[in-house]
């Protein structure tokens, strides 16, 4: 798979430490609350995994699945719903888990979604952003890394489902996908 790689943007050590550190965070910014953690599916599963033991907080979590690129990177702009949450989030404090942020479409799908099932508040934490590639204004409030626009993979990121069990990330070579 290595061979894949064209560059590892983040390794697996400065993961660890970004992960320490949002957990302590969010154990600070949610005293004495009990937040529902929601991990988008699949990609956010190990960042959530490994987020959730750095909080201190009583806590639940949940997932959902959304439409996704297919094989493509380019994003569709189309989003539905494929794996609904089962829990009843009504006066939650509701944390969004993804693993990055491209077009911010599915983002902004998932938050008014969320909100319309009248959680108290709905924050959002990812792994990893591409601001240059926004197409709407959304408001993330935890940010692990900033990358550009190149199509990246590994630590639950996948292209055409390959390359999730990579343990850093990655900037796939542009040959595997043109
Ligand atoms: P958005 O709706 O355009 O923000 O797309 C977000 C979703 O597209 C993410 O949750 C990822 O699943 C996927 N995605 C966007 N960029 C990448 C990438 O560079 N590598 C892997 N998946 C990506
Ligand atoms: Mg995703």
């Amino acid at each position: 798979m290595i061979k894949d790689i064209e560059k590892i943007l983040v390794t697996e050590e400065e993961i660890k430490t970004k992960i320490t550190e949002l957990g302590k965070r969010i154990t600070v910014d949610f005293a004495g609350k009990e937040p529902v953690f929601i991990c988008v599916l699949k990609g956010a599963s190990l960042f959530m995994s490994d987020l959730i033991r750095s909080v201190q907080l009583p806590c639940s979590i949940d997932f959902m699945a959304i439409s996704s690129y297919g094989d493509s990177t380019v994003s569709s702009g189309v989003v539905q719903i494929k794996k609904d949450i089962d829990s009843d989030i009504s006066g939650k404090d509701v944390i969004i888990i993804e693993d990055i942020v491209d077009s911010g479409l599915s983002l902004e799908y998932i938050h008014t979604y969320l909100e319309s099932h009248k959680a108290k508040s709905v924050s959002v934490c990812v792994l990893l952003d591409k601001p240059k590639a926004h197409k709407t204004d959304v408001h993330i409030d935890y940010i692990g890394f900033e990358v550009g626009n190149e199509f990246v993979v590994g630590y639950g990121l996948d292209y055409a489902g390959k390359y999730r069990n990579l343990p850093y990330i990655g900037i796939l070579k542009e040959e595997i996908y043109s």
